[in-house]
This record gives structure tokens, C-alpha cells and sequence, in this order.
């Protein structure tokens, strides 16, 4: 995981650093550094914690002037997160300064026989082996910044994304990305260099992003050199425009981010189906879903990987084609389906879900999938991400930048492009009557609406809030469609309050989970009036009866549930298998209000990160 930040040009670099590694933030926060160079020194500050620690103590350690500079903020891999494991790291001679974000895999056979030819270490870091075999290479073959880079990557097994610096050569960074992203901001006599274009938005539009096993020395007014790793040739830098604009990635008047991308959501539901939803004339056309429709015709399954979040859509979407198109589907979780040699055939589509694009475990599964011959369709939200380029067709999300570490709007919009793909299938395979289908695509369409109706259970969720904020456990129980929102629940809850909270299907919960059950533990059960009611109303007088507090998600109007539960939220009707986008609002905001009150840090809770680029 991790964020990097790098500026070559005319203006001062530190300001540039400092505010692009408070955009990466959620890449990584348990340390964070700034290396400049002033025309004739380098200098380096580096600490544990976050940005604005750094702030703070880099404005009192160094003089902060300097046209060129690289920061680094971290989330630990290899050694705790103190001072000296963050970055920069320096080499033995003082010379070469590294950024790194990624794991160098053979760092301990390389750092032996570094050690073996005079080289010491502070850190214990991976990274810090890098810059001084680049030093090594340096010295022992005489070599330029840039081929000693790329001679010692080609020793390297593992994933980066670095920036090198020399203060022998200071008018140029050496850049090299394989599996963490990189990205370089192309602007007039100057170049920015990030984990994502977030910290240069400001400043340029143009974006180069590297693909891996790509490298580019970064040189001042010097047109960008693009090389292959492993075999030195040229490759045509390829500068896209960039659509993210800077009120995207900023608060916008919201205490916190995770509170801004949740009320973002009737907005970004409509931008995920604009264009593609036509519900009048019946029609969805997703270019990525027509110019492969055959292949999802012809598919004997369809496999879904992802992770988290991006599971749990998998998990809602499972339900949705099956019931829809009457194509089985399986979901697995790309941690285990890529280690445990699966049987995929290419009559297999595999669906690979991802907000980042970037999460290694679903990386790593697709490049098995497809080994294997399987066709794999990505649904990224990161636009050009790795995950996008990596499959063989596939449907952005829309949602825009998702900042807050706890994924909410890129939920719903990873079911509703999920759900348009099942409407799109069951079209073309006639396994939905005429009727349902334009029913659905109608009230897909209002889905929009219906969320920022169940938004206004915003005070209700903060009420109830209050008064289970202190609990250690909590359930979440939910039927169907909504099992998969009872298991989101749960971990939205676990993630930023650091409650422990389970989420179950509400029939298991006599197979175990109701000896939990007495006075002091909340059971929140997703309860709306279509599906399966009546069942779940019986399951709640089953918790009721054993002095379980019940939280009640529930369809506006409702009679029964309420006589029976402690709180009940109240939420707009729609049909069970779009109700995953509804029931979800009301849980997304009792975890955010139970966080704060317990004054957790929302946006960046402890031990994540927003990209897992680890596995
Ligand atoms: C939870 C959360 C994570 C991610 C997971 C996958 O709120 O955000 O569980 O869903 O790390 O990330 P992506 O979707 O980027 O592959």
C-alpha cells in the first residue's frame, strides 16, 4: 500500500509533497517522510504517524525550500512504523534517496549479501535493501542513476512503485512500477509523480500512467523516456486526460469523507447508470457487456472474485444473476481462489470486482484466471487501474474518487452495474418476462431517489447511535438479498468503531450464533417487507424472546416489526432484489455515527488502508 508523491520543476516541491501525501493518506498512514533538494543538499525528515506530524516536525528539523522533492506515506510491511522504517530511505553513501510503495520479496538473500560486501543498514525495511543494491550496482558497474535502477530491479522479486533520486544527478527522478501504481502529472517545464493522480489535479490534466515493468527517468525539460525493465526497449508514452476534478477529492463541507460518499450516493447511482439504463425504451447498453455478450451467454458459470466490500457485492450480484439470467454463479474470495488451484475452464466468465483496481489478491487471481482460459470481466472503479487493464473487457463503476477507507458508494454502485449486467443477460436469454423486466429497469431508475429518502434516516441512525455506541458486539441479520448487506453491515461497524459485530444469515443463527444472544447485545436485522418477511419476523421474536435488542431495518409503514423491535428505521419500499441498494444506507450511517461518538478516526481507521497492494 502505501502513497508516493514526487515533483521535478520550477516551483517549490515541499507544499506539492506535503498536500499530495495528504490525498494518499488513505493509501497508508502509520508514518510518513519528505526528502528536497535545495541546489546543492538533500535533505530528508521523516516520522511516525501521520502527514501532519511530518508537517510539524519537518518544518522545525529542515529548511523546506527545494524544486525537487518525494514523500512518502506508509503503511508497514516489513518493520513497525517508527521513524527510522519510514521513508526516505537513504543509501550507505548518503547519495541515493528512495520512495517505495510495494514488498521487494528476496530482500533477506539480498540484504546478506550486502552485508557480506560492507553495506550497513538502520531500518528494517525491505526498501532500504533496494537503494543500496541500486548503489552497488551503481559502484561495481559503473552505471547511470537509471540503468542501475533497472539493473537492480531485474534482481528484484516482489511489487514496487519507486521514485530514485541521486545528488549527484539532481535534475532527474527515476521512476519504475511494477504492480503498484504510478502515475506522472505531465505539466510546462515540470512533472508530478503519485500513487494516483490526486495530488496534481491542481496543477495538470495530463497523466501518464506506467504499467508494470515500465520505468522513466523524469528529467527537467526533457520529453519523458518510457522503457521496458526487462528488456530496455522504448515504449510510446501514452498521456490521457485526466476526468477527476479537485471538489471531487475534497470534504466539501462533510465532517469526513465516509460522510460525503455516502450522501454522494443517489448522484453517483445515477452517473453509474447514465447512459447505459434506458427503462423507457427497455434497453441497457454497456459496451463492455454488448461487445462480449456471447461470452456470458455461453458461459457454463460465472465465477465472481473480489475482496471485502467488493465481495459482498459479488456475493448480492450471486443472487441477483441467478435469479435473473439462470446462470449459476459461484463467488470466491480472490485470497483463496488464487492460491488454491480452482477449476476454471475457458466456458467460465470471471467477474473481478474492485473499487481500487488495484487490490493484489483479485490482481493476482485474474492473472490465474485467465492462465487458465477463462474470459475475465473487471468491475473497477478506478479508471485505467490495474485491474481495469489487466482483464479482457469490463464496466467502470462511475462513482468517482472514493477517499474514506470504509467503502460505501462504491458498494452500491458496484451492485448496480451488477444488476444491469444480470437485466442485460436475462434480456437476451428471455429468462425474465417482458413485464419484470421493464419493472425493474423502471424502478432501477428510482433508485436514486429512494436513496436519498432512506438518507433522511441520517437522525434516527445518529439516535440510535448514542445508545449502542459503548456495546462490544453487535449482529446483523438479514434473508436472501440482504444477507450479503447483514455481512457489510457488520464490517463497516467492525472497521471504523473497532466493535466486534457478525453478520449472518437470520435462519443460522439457531445453528449458533443465538447462544450470543441477552440483554446486552444489539442484533440489527435488515426486515423490509418484500422477500422473505414473515420468516424474518419469527426470527426476531426469537431474539426478542431471548432479551436480544433488536434495530430493525424496515419498508416505511410497517406494522408488525415495530411492536416487536427496540428501534426501527424506516426505509422506502422497493422490490427484494434492489433492496440491497436501500437497506445498505441506514447501516453505512449507524457505523459512521457510532464511530465518531466513540471518537474513532472515520476516514482513516487504524490498521487499513484504502488500497490492499499487499497480499
Ligand atoms: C471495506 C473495504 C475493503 C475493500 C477491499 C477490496 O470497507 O473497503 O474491504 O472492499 O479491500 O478493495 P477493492 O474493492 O479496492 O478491491
Amino acid at each position: 500500500m502505501c502513497g508516493i508523491v514526487g515533483y521535478i520543476g520550477h516551483r517549490e516541491a515541499y507544499p506539492i509533497v506535503i498536500k499530495g501525501l495528504k490525498r494518499l493518506e488513505y493509501r497508508g498512514y502509520d508514518s510518513a517522510g519528505v526528502m528536497l533538494y535545495d541546489g546543492t543538499d538533500l535533505k530528508i525528515s521523516k516520522t511516525k504517524g501521520k502527514v501532519s506530524d511530518l508537517e510539524a516536525r519537518s518544518q522545525q528539523e529542515i529548511t523546506t525550500n527545494g524544486t525537487i522533492g518525494m514523500g512518502h506515506t506508509r503503511w508497514a510491511t516489513h518493520g513497525v512504523p517508527n521513524d527510522v522504517n519510514s521513508h526516505p530511505h537513504l543509501s550507505n553513501s548518503g547519495n541515493l534517496a528512495i520512495i517505495h510503495n510495494g514488498i521487494i520479496e528476496n530482500y533477506e538473500p539480498l540484504k546478506k549479501e550486502l552485508i557480506k560486501r560492507g553495506y550497513t543498514f538502520t531500518s528494517d525495511t525491505d526498501t532500504e535493501v533496494l537503494v543500496n543494491l541500486i548503489e552497488d550496482v551503481q559502484k561495481k558497474d559503473g552505471l547511470k542513476l537509471g540503468k542501475a535502477v533497472q539493473v537492480a530491479l531485474n534482481q528484484v522479486v516482489g511489487a514496487y512503485a519507486i521514485c530514485v533520486f541521486d545528488k549527484n544527478k539532481p535534475d532527474e527522478i527515476v521512476v519504475a512500477r511494477l504492480g503498484s501504481p504510478l502515475a506522472i502529472g505531465v505539466g510546462e517545464s515540470e512533472y508530478f509523480i503519485a500513487s494516483d493522480a490526486s495530488p496534481f489535479i491542481e496543477y495538470t490534466s495530463n497523466a501518464i500512467y506506467l504499467e508494470d515493468e515500465e520505468m522513466a527517468i523524469v528529467r527537467l525539460h526533457k520529453p519523458l523516456k518510457i522503457r521496458k525493465i526487462k528488456d530496455d526497449s522504448l515504449v510510446d508514452p501514452y498521456v490521457q486526460e485526466l476526468q477527476m476534478n479537485l471538489e471531487q477529492i475534497e470534504k466539501g463541507g462533510y465532517d469526513h469523507f465516509m460522510l460525503k460518499e455516502i450522501y454522494e450516493q443517489p448522484n453517483v447511482i445515477k452517473d453509474t447508470y447514465r447512459g447505459r439504463l434506458h427503462a423507457s425504451t427497455g434497453l441497457i447498453q454497456m459496451a463492455g457487456v454488448e461487445d462480449n455478450l456471447e461470452k456470458f451467454l455461453n458461459a457454463d458459470r460465472i465465477l465472481i472474485i473480489a475482496c471485502g466490500t467488493s465481495w459482498h457485492a459479488g456475493l448480492v450480484a450471486e443472487y441477483i444473476i441467478e435469479e435473473f439470467a439462470r446462470i449459476p454463479v459461484e463467488v470466491e474470495y480472490a485470497s483463496e481462489f488464487r492460491y488454491r488451484n480452482p477449476i476454471i475452464t475457458p466456458k467460465d466468465v470471471v467477474i473481478a470486482i474492485s473499487q481500487s483496481g488495484e487490490t493484489a489478491d483479485t490482481l493476482a487471481a485474474i492473472k490465474l484466471a485467465k492462465e487458465k482460459g477463462a474470459f475475465v470481466f473487471g468491475v473497477c472503479n478506478v479508471v485505467g487501474s490495474s485491474i481495469s487493464r489487466e482483464t479482457n473487457g469490463g464496466a467502470y463503476t462511475h462513482a468517482g474518487p472514493e477517499i474514506g477507507v470504509a467503502s460505501t458508494k462504491a458498494f452500491t454502485t458496484q451492485i448496480t452495474v451488477l444488476t444491469m449486467i444480470a437485466l442485460r443477460l436475462a434480456k437476451a436469454k428471455g429468462t425474465l418476462s417482458n413485464s419484470d423486466y421493464f419493472r425493474y429497469l423502471q424502478e432501477l431508475e428510482l433508485i436514486p431517489e429512494k436513496v436519498a429518502e432512506a438518507l433522511h434516516s441520517n437522525t434516527i441512525s445518529k439516535e440510535i447511535a448514542e445508545i449502542y455506541k459503548d456495546a462490544s458486539n453487535c449482529l446483523y441479520l438479514g434473508r436472501g438479498y440482504n444477507f450479503p448487506v447483514a455481512l457489510e453491515g457488520a464490517l463497516k461497524l467492525k472497521e471504523i468503531s473497532y466493535i466486534h459485530a457478525e453478520g449472518y444469515p437470520a435462519a443460522e443463527m439457531k445453528h449458533g450464533p443465538i447462544a450470543l444472544i441477552d440483554e446486552k447485545m444489539p442484533v440489527v436485522v435488515i426486515a423490509p417487507k418484500q422477500g422473505h418477511y414473515d420468516k424474518i419476523v419469527s426470527n426476531i421474536q426469537e431474539i426478542k424472546s431471548r432479551s436480544g435488542k433488536i434495530i430493525a431495518i424496515v419498508t416505511k409503514g410497517d406494522v408488525q416489526v415495530k411492536e416487536l423491535a427496540d428501534h426501527v428505521i424506516e426505509i422506502p419500499e422497493t422490490s427484494d432484489a434492489l433492496s440491497p441498494l436501500i437497506t445498505t444506507i441506514p447501516l453505512q450511517l449507524l457505523s459512521y455515527h457510532i464511530a465518531v461518538l466513540r471518537g474513532c478516526n472515520v476516514d482513516q481507521p487504524r490498521n487499513l488502508a484504502k488500497s490492499v497492494t499487499v497480499e
